[in-house]
């Protein structure tokens, strides 16, 4: 049979992305290697640095050329010297929208041997995902300022969502619900879990109480994709008590769906639950289109060519970008040997006290691929 190659457009940014990139790739490359595939990649220099000797954010066609990928693995954007918005707009932002990536994907799981702030929680109770819809709502919404500088300034900016949006974030998050009780045994989830309804549970997050526009079109659309999910669990909680019991109780929650501003909110909340953003993973997805893998965390300048930067969360991503690509077994592989590595090896999950450098973590988890 014909070795599968898998075209990979890789954004390394600004600061500590080079870095951590490096290291998702090396244990992408090993898994390839003993799973009978192959990468082409191809890197892109888009980031702060190129801005400020350019002048250029973005090219013109850099959708367009991202297109012909099978998928994209970014380190980090953000620069010190560029003002905030620029980059955050010009680039994540922008390759979001254009290659339509309508769903935030954010793993809340913490992995043993890592810390979390959470009091008598451990990795049976911190495992869930967060769907956040990602081209809608506040971000794309209508908006503007008039008479500014005057005492008369007016600004707008306003949560705007269709029906279309709502109803294909709202089935990914059945159809992840269905993916991960499929995906139960493997997680080391009893057949009692599963009955305990740890498992098969969509839970949306909104602010039906004031937000009663936009939240009606929600509540409405999510409890008509339902239906068509018989096998999962509903449930409803405002976004403000969702981060209550995201602190006390997030053993309740499997998948939680939200909007574009809420999901960014509570999941950085999420993200320091699981041991901060040295461990954090997210995937950007189209699921018929093309789809962008990166750590959370941004790029870090303080820790920038120190080599003690976490890499677990750009492995994570690139262990993402393989489910997507349909190579699972890779996948949970990679997923397990970082499992092994927090529990048995790393110190701790932040820069500069892993016991470690940043490649040697990466060499951690190739070795026990
Ligand atoms: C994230 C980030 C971005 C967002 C910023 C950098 C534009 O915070 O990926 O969560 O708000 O979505
Ligand atoms: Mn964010």
């Amino acid at each position: 049979m014909e070795k599968k190659v898998y075209k990979i457009a890789v954004l390394p940014g600004d600061g500590t992305g080079p870095e951590v990139v490096a290291e998702g790739l090396k244990v992408l490359d090993a898994a390839a290697a003993k799973y009978g595939f192959a990468f082409e990649k191809t890197t892109f220099n888009w980031g702060g640095e190129h801005y400020l000797a350019t002048g250029e954010v973005l090219p013109e066609d850099a959708a367009e050329t991202l297109k012909k990928f099978d998928a994209v693995f970014l380190g980090a954007i953000g620069h010190p010297k560029v003002k905030p918005g620029i980059l955050e707009k010009g680039i994540l932002l922008k390759l979001r929208f254009d290659l339509d990536q309508y769903i935030n994907l954010r793993p809340v799981k913490l992995y043993p041997g890592v810390e979390t702030p959470l009091a008598n929680k451990g990795p049976e109770d911190i495992d869930y995902v967060v769907v956040r819809e990602n081209t809608g709502g506040i971000y794309t919404g209508i908006g503007g300022i008039s008479q500014k500088g005057t005492k008369s300034e007016v600004a707008i900016q306003s949560m705007v969502y269709n029906y279309m949006q709502v109803e294909r974030c709202v089935r990914f998050a059945f159809e992840t619900a269905r993916k991960r009780h499929k995906d139960a045994p493997w997680r080391g989830l009893s057949q009692e879990d599963i009955a305990a309804g740890k498992i098969g549970q969509v839970t949306l997050c909104g602010k039906t109480n004031v937000l009663t526009f936009v939240f009606d079109l929600w509540e409405r659309t999510f409890y008509e994709v339902a239906k068509d999910y018989p096998d999962i669990k509903t449930a409803y909680c405002h976004v403000d008590a969702t981060c209550m019991w995201m602190v006390k109780n997030p053993e309740w929650f499997d998948v939680l769906v939200t909007c574009n501003i809420f999901g960014d909110i509570i999941t950085d909340l999420g993200a320091m639950t699981q041991g901060g953003m040295g461990v954090s993973a997210g995937g950007n997805i189209n699921p018929n289109g093309v789809s962008m893998f990166e750590p959370i965390g941004g790029s870090a300048p303080k820790y920038t060519g120190l080599g003690v930067i976490n890499p677990v969360a750009a492995i994570l991503a690139g262990a993402m970008m393989l489910d997507f690509l349909g190579e699972t077994e890779a996948a949970k592989d990679i997923e397990k040997s970082v499992e092994f590595v927090t529990a048995k090896k790393m110190k701790s999950q932040s820069a500069g006290k892993m016991g470690y450098s940043t490649s040697e973590v990466g060499d951690l988890v190739v070795e026990n691929l």
